[in-house]
């Protein structure tokens, strides 16, 4: 057995996942809120006896390797390597690929990187002036330890004496963990040279790259450098300060965002501690979907400059399928402060005073339109009726919609019918632009291996059932519907697709699933995560193989009922003295099997 088996038997994904997502049993499978989606009652199913999960709310489906690659946004190897330890696993060699072995030097490197800059800071004599530099802004001794700072030498080797010389690692996985360049010349040099080096960490708090900030004023370099893309580094996926302040994020249960590594950190000394950093003012999916797992409420902090503006606008879209809650503050010009970081560290209370004073997202834009436009004049109103109606239609929370309609509707001195007339509109031509259309499939290739007959017609009707619940799910009650008069060999399948057909329109798959009986809801679990299907969903072209399957189900029928009527037609034809009745019968069974074969060779 290969060992990657041997983890798995290995590993009860039930424990697994409990770990992450409190689980409850029903039936003999485990429910609990899904972790992939934001949801309010649980469609999250994880099989003891199949040992996979499957989310009925947003399909989400997989094993103990794809809920780590997931959940942790690991690579398989790293998945499998977490596994194998936790099972007390030795992996041999041959469990790596040549990209997992460079990822893993990768990742060494960095940390002794960031060891490397962090001694420089802290106890080497070159250091000083940063320290200086460290200290004339306000960071704390205790700020350096927790973000492990440092310093990277002004020379152009310093790393490559280091890494290289030293540690006898390859230039090539150097540059591979974005550390060096290599210059026109062909020659390397370091990338990071005479900088504050803040680690960047992922979730796990494993460094991953850094950023390193100049420490003169005046100069003609970037104030900033960042690693590059890296097979490591993935600046969509940095939060600054996760990491090291995930416990106050978990706490707090919701989170500050700022730009940048110091606004960070002086909000941390300021005690608003449940603060991260964006490193700009771009929100992506990827980081919300972190955050998402481990607060509902964010905050935002962005300079509500034109670009800030744009950004938080985005956030709200970014945000609406995490189901998150979002706030914002801004900085009173009064106060004099040009960011967070100066804001937090002169005038500390003020700045947590301004954090707990954080509005609604709706209610920013709602007061920035009004102040912007004249409300009293039929221009100023539809101005404004223009600017908020995109932001206003997105809101899902009938309550919270009706909240701010009335407002709305107050502020402009008109009927609330009329704003929610302008919303329905603008929700109608959003729609009409984000019809989907259904990507292409892959072909499926091979023939797959026909049973002997007798169970042909079970794996069939499995088969059905499996392409039912993994393909569209808009579709499911209609297809559902095609297999009103297929005969089901197996009578509890047949009990499941009366359950559907007795739903009402739209179907909604997670709704269905919570409520079944429990022995349906484990026959639902069994046909849509059923293992023989499963590893090869993703090459299935689901329409193509729905069609014929079905097809192959009614044909099967015919075939029964054509048996059946062929057999009376010949008892009906060995009779030596045929009755009208009979002569009858004969007709009428000759007339049914010519139908029926058509019925058998129609394309469906
Ligand atoms: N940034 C960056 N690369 C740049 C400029 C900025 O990565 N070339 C990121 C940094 O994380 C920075 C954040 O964007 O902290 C916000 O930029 P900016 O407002 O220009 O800098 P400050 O955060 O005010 O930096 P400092 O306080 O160190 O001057
Ligand atoms: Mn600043």
């Amino acid at each position: 057995m290969s060992q990657v088996q041997d983890v798995k038997n290995a590993t009860d994904i039930v424990q697994l996942i409990g770990e992450k997502v409190t689980l409850q049993r029903s039936g003999s499978s485990w429910r609990g809120l899904c972790p992939f989606h934001s949801e309010k009652s649980p469609s999250f199913f994880v099989s003891e006896q199949i040992q996979r999960y499957r989310c009925f709310g947003c399909q989400e489906t997989g094993d103990v390797f794809t809920f780590l690659e997931k959940y942790e946004g690991m690579t398989f190897a790293e998945a499998l390597q977490t596994l194998a330890e936790r099972a007390g696993i030795t992996l041999t060699k041959q469990s790596f690929s040549a990209e997992d072995d460079t990822r893993k030097r990768v990742l060494e490197i960095l940390d002794l990187a960031k060891e490397y800059y962090h001694f420089l800071l802290t106890k080497h004599k070159t250091g000083e002036v940063a320290l200086k530099y460290l200290q004339g802004r306000g960071i704390t001794n205790d700020s350096i330890k927790l973000f492990q700072i440092g310093f990277s030498l002004p020379g152009w080797d310093g790393v490559i004496k280091y890494l290289h010389e030293k540690k006898k690692y390859s230039l090539s996985d150097l540059e591979a963990a974005g550390l060096i360049i290599k210059g026109n010349g062909g020659r390397y040099y370091d990338r990071f040279r005479g900088r504050v080096m803040f680690p960047l960490t992922d979730h796990r708090g494993r460094v991953v790259g850094f950023s390193g900030r100049v420490l003169e004023k005046e100069t003609k370099e970037a104030k900033y450098i960042n690693s590059p893309e890296t097979m490591v580094y993935h600046k969509s996926e940095m939060l600054f300060g996760y990491s090291q302040l995930y416990q106050f994020l978990r706490k707090e249960n919701e989170v500050l965002i700022v730009e940048g590594e110091f606004d960070v950190i002086s909000s941390a000394q300021a005690h608003v501690n449940n603060v991260v950093a964006v490193k700009g003012s771009v929100l992506t999916d990827q980081q919300m979907k972190l955050l998402s797992r481990t607060v509902n409420k964010i905050i935002l902090s962005f300079d509500m400059d034109s670009a800030g503006i744009t950004a938080t606008k985005r956030a709200i879209e970014v945000a609406k399928p995490f189901g998150l809650e979002l706030r914002v503050i801004r900085l009173p010009a009064e106060l004099n402060s040009k960011d967070p970081d100066e804001l937090a560290r002169t005038q500390p209370q003020e700045w947590r005073h301004i954090v707990k004073s954080s509005i609604s997202v709706y209610d920013f834009f709602l007061a920035a339109s009004l102040k912007s436009h004249n409300a009293e004049t039929p221009e100023g109103k539809r101005k404004i009726i223009d600017e908020l109606a995109p932001i206003f239609g997105g809101i899902s929370h009938a309550v919270e919609l009706e909240y701010y309609v009335e407002k709305l509707a107050t502020a402009l001195q008109v009927k609330t019918s009329i704003v929610k007339a302008d919303l329905e509109k603008f929700k109608q031509v959003k729609r009409a632009g984000l019809l989907r259309t259904p990507s292409p499939k892959p072909q499926v290739t091979e023939e797959k291996e026909l049973p002997e007959k007798e169970t042909r017609k079970s794996r069939l009707e499995e088969y059905v059932l499996f392409l039912l619940f993994n393909g569209v799910e808009e579709q499911i009650f209609a297809r559902a519907e095609q297999l009103k008069h297929v005969h089901f060999a197996r009578n509890a399948l047949r009990q499941l697709i009366n359950q559907i057909i007795a739903q009402t329109e739209p179907f909604h798959l997670a709704d269905f699933a919570k409520s079944l009986p429990e022995d349906l809801q484990q026959l639902l679990m069994d046909v849509s995560m059923n293992k023989k299907y499963v590893e090869m969903a993703a090459e299935l072209d689901f329409e193509k193989e729905w069609k014929k399957s079905i097809q192959e189900l009614i044909n099967l029928d015919i075939a029964e009922e054509v048996n059946e009527m062929g057999a009376e037609l010949d008892q009906l034809e060995q009779k030596n003295e045929k009755t009208a009745d009979d002569e009858l019968r004969h007709a009428e069974l000759l007339r049914k099997i010519v139908q029926l074969r058509a019925r058998q060779q129609a394309k469906f």
